[in-house]
């Protein structure tokens, strides 16, 4: 006890007669106060929140931990956001309009892009990714990813509109894949005549949404029509092509191929009519087939995909679909966003996404890899129907050009409005939109 008062004793005479000590102990002092304010800062991850589609999100969680694992320094914050791309596209919108978003990180669909970057929503990535790298994803999703020349978005899958068809019904018939929408009611029709189990001919998207707008760019492509012009604002919906488009969807409901209840269909009714095993042909995207051919699935291994159907003398065209990662111009925290963007695009991630989720992969290599050839025989087939895809207009407008046309879909579709009033009327509100 002794010792101990003598020496603090010693130290505080010290500390009285040096100015040395006296200062060097106040810098002590000094750096100790700041290094327990910046400490547990520093300590506290990075986090970046983003919204994505209510089915994507079991697919990603395991391979968000993953990435948690591997970078304490950040945390990612996914907020399940509603199925219908719209709905996630308006989230994302009114959030950014308030000035501040809470969102580091977009999750895009292909027809948001020029929306968001024309209103300045999204840091240009060019200075991150060079050229190289870029030449390793599918053209035509780096070229959707472009806005004004720069680039927006990194592509972590992409989409296309196929046609799906169950081969044991077919075979029974005795009747080939169609290749015409003729053909295609023609074969629906000789197949619910000859099989009582067979309820419906085909099915498809037709409620008021975005996916229906993207089924039928595609039959309108296959008609040789055209929705808008990128290039002149000019509008197609109201000529021939178009109207011929919009009666072959009509005719599948009023010759009983098509349930009336198509009107109310998104991806998922439909797939799931499909599933139960009741009809012939439908419209969908590829992340349909892993679930079809589920080990409890009723149409498992009887299901085949094919190039949507066209017009005589025209070609089939798959609508461009798919999805990329832009950045907030908002966040605080672009290197971290730029660090989880590069580990979402990667091959690795790409390949667990297709595997467990259906989702087509945007790195080119992933459609040589022997995994996924085994379980998905139809990407070779996929490759060929992205090299001429049917295309949404890539205007800054596209959100209304879409609204507008969904709304005259549904009003023909439903019944309420015949297919050359509905166009008539979509063209009209459409060319006033663009200003033509
Ligand atoms: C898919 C496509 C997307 C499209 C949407 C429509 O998610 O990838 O591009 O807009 O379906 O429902």
């Amino acid at each position: 006890m002794e010792i101990v008062q003598d020496y603090s004793f010693k130290l505080l005479k010290y500390w009285r007669t040096s100015l040395l000590v006296r200062v060097l102990s106040l810098i002590a002092a000094f750096a100790l106060t700041a290094l327990l304010i910046v400490l547990p800062a520093r300590s506290q991850p990075v986090v970046l929140s983003f919204l994505m589609n209510a089915p994507e999100v079991p697919t990603l969680r395991p391979l968000i931990a993953e990435f948690e694992r591997n970078n304490p320094n950040i945390r990612l914050n996914m907020i399940e956001a509603p199925n219908a791309t719209n709905l996630v596209e308006d989230l994302n919108t009114s959030s950014f309009l308030l000035g501040s978003s809470p969102y580091d990180l977009v999750n895009m669909d292909v027809v948001w892009l020029a929306k968001f970057a024309a209103a300045g929503w999204l840091r240009p990535l060019d200075d991150q990714v060079s050229q190289a790298e870029l030449a390793t994803f599918l053209p035509g999703d780096i070229e959707a990813s472009r806005y004004q020349g720069k680039l927006y978005r990194l592509p972590w899958r992409t989409d296309v509109g196929m046609l799906y068809y169950r081969t044991d019904l077919l075979q029974q018939a005795g009747l080939q894949p169609p290749e015409t929408f003729a053909n295609l009611l023609q074969a629906a029709k000789t197949v619910q005549q000859a099989n009582d189990a067979v309820q419906w001919g085909y099915v498809w998207q037709g409620r008021q949404y975005e996916g229906t707008a993207a089924m039928f760019t595609e039959v309108l492509q296959g008609y040789g029509g055209f929705w808008v012009n990128p290039e002149t604002n000019e509008v197609g919906l109201d000529r021939p092509e178009a109207i011929n488009a919009l009666n072959f969807l009509l005719s599948t409901i009023q010759q009983g191929i098509s349930p009336a209840g198509v009107s109310t269909y998104q991806e998922e009714e439909a797939r799931r009519l499909f599933q139960s095993g009741n009809t012939v042909f439908m419209r969908n995207w590829p992340y349909a087939w892993e679930l079809l051919n589920q080990a409890e699935s009723p149409v498992r291994g009887n299901v085949s995909i094919k190039p949507m159907v066209h017009a005589p003398n025209q070609t089939s065209a798959g609508c461009l679909g798919g999805w990329g990662w832009g950045i907030a111009s908002t966040t605080q925290h672009p290197e971290e966003a730029w660090k989880a963007i590069q580990f979402f695009t990667s091959a690795y991630v790409q390949k667990q996404t297709s595997l467990t989720g259906g989702y087509l992969p945007s790195l080119r290599s992933l459609y040589n890899d022997p995994d996924l050839l085994k379980k998905y025989e139809y990407f070779p087939l996929v490759l060929e129907v992205l090299q001429t895809p049917a295309l949404r207009p890539q205007i800054a407008q596209y959100a209304q050009a879409s609204d507008i046309l969904q709304r005259y879909l549904s009003a023909a579709i439903s019944g309420r409005t015949s297919s050359e009033e509905a166009l008539q009327a979509a063209a009209r509100e459409t060319r006033s939109l663009l200003g033509a």
